[in-house]
């Protein structure tokens, strides 16, 4: 995710602002570039680390007191110094920052482009800074505040002008955004890590509101320009701690940016009727019409999200999909023809096994598509189309928010290739897309309401192994819940398919062994409380996570997880939390270190 930086005050604001954007180096870019204000603005911008930026500074230093900096972490075109922020208006009078995403970028792009605006970049933040610049008319809060009214999306957007050079304007939709308060000094930026060194005393910026700072401090307004009484917010945290957001592991925190992932992942690809937008999709109707297989291909938690994906496209498509772990595909000959569409997941875009598997789909004539999290990843150099996922940066090894953004991506594929071949109608799509759209609230209920997960974590922390079943989509769900419990907690767990318990796994349920089962699909619910009843009768101990509407479970475990009820389609993201926050308890009861399990690497880049 991007990092901002802002520095109004007494001293060079050039060392600052690099200072800290390497404090904000954990959230992950690929570019960089700094702004600032002396009698014209000047900006210095470069992909790669900070340490390419801070050598052409020395090279080409910026003198000024009033500045505004940035990392990127590419969205909207690749990692380059063209499309490294910040950007401007053709005057460069007016220059700009930005976080986030704005959905109406290309719409926007062709009405800019058709009053005569030649733009330079591949970016939605470009488009920000000549919306400013024509809404301006002597009031920068004023122009920055009708210019996001045009602009759809997500956004901390940060904007700087040389007709108001001691004061920076920045407003905030979804990304985040706080302000530091020195003495006789001011700082903005999209974490606190960046400025904690230098002030305790932060004010947080809010969604709608627009913040205006000098050396003086800040003034908060709504986006309506209503008055805003923030306190000030002390902070005790160390530099660590702030970090992770106040949370004490990566992965906590990743878990609990899900909500806002959802929203992103969707952001602008998304109709009320199921029409989706997909950017760097390119396949036409025709090839989907005359598809005849789908493969999906991955490791770990992506091949998981795959498994997920196979049933919604058989649902949505009844079209064969076939899923293979990379390091299978790549020697099991497959019957991959000319034609077919392969999807190959992988949050990092450079898992080895992965890369070889879509190599040699391609070879086959498949056409390739990328579901990746990171841009200009080698897989998505590969690829025929790619759809992005939008997660953010993913620290924590564990995987979490990328999962939950894997699967999303394919709900919005199948809307996508299930419109194109009519295997949906309009009335199923809008169902599809009233649901995608209640995720982020339904996910952040869960989160508002983990008391129960702790207590189960408690409850199941001793064992010596776990067993994880479900039928159809819950059975997805649960191979992900085992691997996820497993690579933090080193319990040793398994998950199968809930009638597959009877043919052999059965002979390990004894007094107390607990066995999670998932249990959200209508369809089979009482074949898989079949299942839970075998369990039962041997003394297992039963964790079932269910829907909140689903009054007959009590009947039968000891311990419920409750998630809102969805569309049974859409039951795996919602499903997937509880479990994730169940393998996060077990392990930090257990005393393991969680973001860093043993023998494990966040990237695996050898075959
Ligand atoms: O980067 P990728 O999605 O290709 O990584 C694949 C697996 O190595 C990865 O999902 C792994 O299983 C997770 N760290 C598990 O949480």
């Amino acid at each position: 995710m991007c990092g901002i930086m802002g520095y109004v005050g007494p001293q060079q604001a050039a060392p600052i602002i690099i200072d800290g954007l390497k404090r904000l180096e954990y959230r992950g870019y690929d570019s960089a570039g700094i702004a600032v204000a002396n009698s014209r603005i000047d900006v210095r911008k470069s992909e790669g680390k900070i340490v390419r930026l801070a050598a052409l500074l020395d090279r080409e230093p910026l003198e000024g007191t009033v500045g505004i900096g940035h990392t990127r972490w590419a969205t909207h075109g690749k990692p380059s110094d063209l499309n490294a922020h910040p950007h401007t208006d053709p005057t460069g009078s007016f220059v700009v920052v930005h976080n986030g995403i704005i959905e109406n970028f290309q719409t926007l792009r062709e009405e800019l482009e058709s009053g005569g605006a030649a733009l330079t970049s591949e970016t939605d933040t470009e488009i920000l800074a000549h919306l400013v610049a024509e809404e301006y008319d002597g009031d920068l809060a004023a122009a920055v505040r009708r210019a996001v009214e045009r602009a759809e999306g997500a956004y901390a957007l940060v904007v700087m002008t040389i007709n108001e050079p001691r004061k920076i304007v920045a407003v905030r939709k979804i990304s985040p955004l706080i302000v530091g308060l020195g003495d006789g000094e001011t700082f903005l930026a999209s974490d606190i890590p960046a400025v904690l060194h230098r002030t305790r005393d932060f004010l947080i910026v809010e969604d709608d509101e627009l913040v205006t700072i000098t050396e003086d401090g800040a003034v908060i307004e709504t986006i309506d320009g209503g008055v805003v009484d923030r306190d000030v917010m002390h902070i005790d945290w160390d530099a660590e701690q702030a970090e992770k957001g106040g949370f004490e592991h990566f992965m906590l925190k990743e878990i609990y940016e899900q909500p806002a992932v959802i929203t992103e992942t969707l952001g602008g690809r998304l109709g009320e009727d199921g029409t989706t937008w997909l950017e760097d999709v390119e396949f036409d109707d025709a090839f989907v019409r005359d598809l005849e297989t789908v493969w999906i291909t991955a490791c770990g938690t992506a091949y998981h999200a795959g498994l997920v994906g196979r049933e919604i496209f058989q649902r949505v498509l009844r079209l064969p999909t076939i899923v293979e772990y990379a390091h299978e595909m790549r020697y099991a000959d497959p019957m991959i023809k000319r034609g077919d569409l392969t999807i190959a997941i992988s949050q990092s875009g450079e898992t080895a096994d992965t890369l070889a598997a879509a190599r040699l789909a391609a070879e086959r004539g498949s056409r390739m598509l990328a579901l990746t999290n990171v841009v200009a990843s080698t897989l998505s150099r590969y690829a025929d189309d790619i759809l992005y996922t939008r997660a953010g940066p993913e620290i924590s090894v564990a995987s979490t928010k990328a999962y939950l953004a894997m699967l999303i991506g394919q709900y919005l594929l199948a809307l996508r290739l299930g419109t194109a071949r009519g295997s949906i109608d309009r009335e199923r799509a809008t169902e599809i897309a009233r649901g995608l759209n209640r995720l982020p609230a339904q996910v952040e209920e869960i989160l508002e309401h983990d008391q129960a997960i702790v207590d189960a974590a408690g409850a199941i922390v001793d064992a010596d192994d776990i067993y994880f079943i479900g039928r159809g989509l819950d059975y997805a769900v649960a191979m992900e819940g085992s691997l996820k419990l497993k690579e933090i907690s080193y319990l040793h767990s398994e998950a199968m398919p809930a009638g597959e318990l009877k043919h052999g796994t059965l002979a390990l349920i004894t007094d107390d062994v607990p066995v999670v089962v998932v249990v959200t699909q209508r369809a089979t619910y009482d074949k898989t409380i079949s299942a839970v009843q075998e369990v039962k009768a041997r003394g297992g101990k039963v964790v079932a996570v269910a829907y909140d509407t689903d009054t007959e479970i009590e009947k039968f475990a000891e311990i419920v997880l409750r998630i809102p009820e969805t569309d049974d389609l859409l039951a795996p993201v919602n499903a997937a939390v509880p479990l994730q926050l169940l393998a996060y308890h077990v392990a930090k009861l257990r005393g393991h270190g969680i973001d860093q399990p043993r023998n494990l690497a966040k990237s695996v880049t050898v075959e």
